[in-house]
This record gives structure tokens, sequence and C-alpha cells, in this order.
């Protein structure tokens, strides 16, 4: 079966080729020896580590930063991902909280650590499902931003090949091909709202995942990559990004079983994940379809919540236009805490003030921001469960430790965010503990605890 589907994907690419070919008359700078694919395919598996900010072998290691830091930062990333996500399918585009606060886009809880070349020059990227495309920053440059790490320098290896003009170039999301006296360049652009960026040479390189234990060294040539000699970012400076997004140029697009599953769990010492690709991606269990859509994120559909095993009833049908009470859910690694569309947070939120009857709710504001926990108890109520529904049945129970988080008044807070959207996004809090499989050959996602989850709120 395996191999009726890279047949398949094989002749899609080739009429792809051909389409593209035909509908370009103009276009002279194709070679007359068209390589047989435009992405030719690796088949290779491997598990990298992800590696938690709190951990010292983080580029965005804190050793000052407070609990309180990382949940602000964690408050603001969030959201700022739920307009990002949700600024392509909202009626409602930008919103006042977003143009208030001091946001980024890229969330980097999370980072790869790799290296690039040859000889190979050790560096993170950022693990994105909302990028598409693997990027870093490129000596020589006309602009970087200044890194923890040294830079990688395209002159330095002996591996590095930047990408022509022609189909190769076209066939990735905002690129551009541009001519002059110093010859073609295929340049790509990644925007984030916050207005960081990066830009210059589609490039490939030779890319290596150093031996963890589990499957040894793996490398991985030919890969797809931004060169980026022009990048602004006002404040978390990643060295780069692993975009994980559904398109042929980011690191899952590039593989031959475009799989990859994830399982990231707290414990005692921090915060530690893995993230496994190709056929060593654990993608069985319950599923649910993935919606597709023109961006390359992830989208699952809610068909409803339930708080006790008792359903929460949301008004949606003002500005949802699908299948009656189906709602978009984003499922990103870039978000922390889980963003609910504002009819369904509020139905939410009520439910349990319903439910939590020997305590007063209050509220958890920072400081200088507006933005903030809504829903909060002293003491962590023992009722509500609270019950996710997707498609095809899949369910996902929040276990205590993913429903509430602890702020630095004492407060536990319910760790859901509410923003105004259009789309709600699961965030990385509440995927702690579950083993996450996404499989694009057949868009799909699969989630379950791994372990059982623990009870102790951070
Ligand atoms: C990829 O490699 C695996 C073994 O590592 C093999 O079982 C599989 O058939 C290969 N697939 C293709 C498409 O070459
Ligand atoms: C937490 O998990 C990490 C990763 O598996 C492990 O190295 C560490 O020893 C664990 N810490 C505790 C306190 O169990
Ligand atoms: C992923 O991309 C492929 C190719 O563009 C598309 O056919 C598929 O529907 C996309 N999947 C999702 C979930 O958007």
């Amino acid at each position: 079966m395996a191999f009726s589907q890279t047949m398949l994907r094989l002749a899609v690419l080739l009429l792809m080729i051909s389409f593209s070919l035909s509908n370009r008359p103009d276009q002279n700078s194709i070679p007359t020896s068209m390589p047989p694919l435009l992405y030719p395919r690796k088949n290779i598996s491997f598990t990298a580590h992800l590696i938690h900010r709190t951990s010292p072998e983080s580029p965005f290691y804190d050793p000052k930063a407070k609990h309180g830091d990382l949940i602000r930062d964690g408050i603001h990333t969030s959201l700022a991902r739920a307009h990002f996500l949700g600024r392509s399918t909202s009626v409602q585009a930008e919103s006042l909280i977003y143009a208030r606060s001091p946001v980024r886009i890229i969330g980097i809880d999370f980072v790869m650590s790799y290296s690039i070349g040859t000889p190979p020059v050790k560096t993170f990227g950022v693990a994105d499902t909302g990028s598409h495309i693997i990027w870093l920053q490129c000596q020589p440059c006309r602009h970087c931003y200044k890194q923890s790490i040294p830079f990688y320098s395209r002159y330095k290896s002996s591996t590095y090949k930047s990408i022509p003009c022609g189909p190769r170039c076209e066939s990735v999301d905002a690129t551009k091909c541009s001519k002059s006296i110093w010859g073609e360049t295929c340049s790509y652009h990644a925007d984030y709202i916050d207005k960081s960026s990066s830009k210059d040479d589609l490039s490939t390189e030779t890319i290596t995942l150093a031996d963890n234990g589990i499957n040894g060294e793996t490398i991985l040539e030919d890969m797809i990559f931004g060169c980026g000699t022009e990048n602004v970012d006002k404040d978390t400076k990643p060295p780069g990004v692993i975009g994980l997004g559904n398109r042929t140029s980011s690191l899952i697009g590039q593989l031959a079983y475009p799989q990859f599953s994830y399982y990231v769990f707290t414990n005692s010492s921090g915060t530690h994940g893995w993230i496994h690709f190709g056929l060593l991606a654990t993608t069985s269990g319950p599923t649910t379809p993935l919606v597709p859509n023109d961006f390359g994120h992830y989208h699952l559909s809610l068909k409803g919540i339930s708080v006790s095993g008792q359903d929460v009833y949301y008004d949606y049908m003002d500005y949802y236009q699908g299948p009656e009470y189906e709602v978009e859910f984003a499922i990103d690694t870039g978000t922390l805490y889980t963003v609910l569309d504002m009819p369904i947070y509020n139905a939410l939120r009520s439910k349990i003030i319903d439910e939590v009857l020997d305590e007063e709710p209050q509220a958890y504001k920072e400081t200088d921001h507006d933005i903030s926990f809504e829903l909060c108890y002293k003491y962590v109520p023992d009722s509500p469960e609270i019950e996710f529904q997707f498609a095809n049945k899949m369910q996902l129970m929040l276990c205590k430790s993913n429903t509430w988080v602890k702020v630095p008044n004492g407060l536990h807070c319910l760790a859901i965010l509410k923003a105004s959207v259009g789309i709600s996004v699961l965030g990385m809090y509440q995927q702690r503990h579950l083993q996450v499989g996404y499989d694009l050959s057949i868009n799909q996602v699969t989630m379950y605890y791994k372990v059982p989850c623990p009870d102790n709120i951070e």
C-alpha cells in the first residue's frame, strides 16, 4: 500500500511538473534535462529531541526567567498565534488585543538541534507547524540580528547550492525569481505578523541530526532551506525555524513518508519532548481528520465540548458557515495555552462556574496588560472535567495538569485564553503527555495519552 501511495504521489508530482511546464511557455530557464521530480523525497526516518526553553540546552534558556515571566510570555505568544492562524479564516481580521500587545509570532518553546553544511555547523531551529520552510540566518549577512550561537556561512560549506529560477523555485510558497548581472536568484520570504521576517536565497544543503541514542546520526542531503541574509526580529531572535507545515518545502514535506509525531511531557525537572519523522512516527490510535486548508496549517474539526459529561452549548451560527456546530480548531506547536474563540470560551467558562459551587471565581490580570486568564480559583476544583470532541469521535479529556496553571499570585487559572479570531487553537500546554501524530498522506491526526496524566499543577 505504501508503495502504491508513493507511486501515486510520484504521478501527481509528474503531472504537476508537466502542468507547470505547459502553463509557462515563456519560461526559458528550464533546463532541457529536467530532473524527474521537483522534490526528490528522502526515504529517511529519524527522531529528534525537542528542547524546551527552560532547558539549559535551549538557545532561549534564561536562568533569570521567573515562572511569571514564562506565563506572561505564553499568554502573549498564544494570543498572537491565534491571530496569525485565524487571520485567513477570520471575518474580524485584526483585533485590539493584538494591536496593543508586544507580541511575537514564533513560539520559541521548542527547538530542534541540528547541524548544517560540510563541515557541519551546529544550530537550532524552532519547531513550527505554522511555517512552510526551513530557514536560518546565513552569512555573509546583509542584515542579521545577533544570535547566541555561531553563524552558518554558506561560503564555508562545500555542500551549499542555491536553487536556480525554474519550477522548483516557483513551487515553494512566497518565492520570487530575479535576474541581475550576477545571475538568477530564487529568493524566499518568510513573513510573520509581528513584522519579523527572513529572506534571501532558496538553497539546498546537507542537514545532519546528531546521534540521540535512538537511531544514530541521520544525514539528510540536498535539503531545501532558506539561506536568510536579511532577517528582522525584534524580540526572540531564533537562529532559524524548522517549518513543519503542510508544504512540500517544509521538513515534513521533504520526506518520503510525510508523517511525524511528538510527545511532550513535564516532570519535576522540566518539560521534555521527542519528535519522530517518517516511518518512526506513531500515527495509530484514535484519529480525527485534518480539514484541508490553503495555508498549510493543521485544522481539526471540533464537534462539541462537555464539562463533567454535560454538553456545553455555544452559539456559533452567526459567523460560521460550515456544517452545524463544526468549529475549526487548529493544532499548533507554536501556541502554548489553548485559545478558544469567544462564544465557545464564554460558554465553557459559564458552564465551569455552574459546576464549581463551593468557590468564588476570580480573574487574573497582569499589571500592565488587560489580557489575562479569566477564570481562576484559590483551590483547584475537583469536578469539572473538560472534554473536547473532535470529528470521527476522537475525544480529548483534559487531565488536571493540562487544565489549570498556577499563576504568580497563587491562584489556579483555567489555562485557556479567549480571543475573537474566528478560530480556536489547541496549544502545547494541553498537548502535554499526549502522543500526537500527523499523517499527511491521509490527512489525519491521532491523539491519546501515552501515560496516565499527572495531577500536579505547575
Ligand atoms: C523506505 O525505507 C524502508 C526501510 O527503511 C522500506 O521499508 C521502504 O520500503 C522504503 N520505501 C521506499 C518508498 O523506498
Ligand atoms: C524527567 O524526564 C527527563 C527526560 O526523560 C529525564 O532525563 C529526567 O531524569 C526526568 N526527571 C525526573 C526528576 O524524573
Ligand atoms: C496538504 O497539502 C496537500 C497538497 O497541497 C493537500 O492535498 C492536502 O489537502 C493538504 N492537507 C491539509 C490538511 O490541508
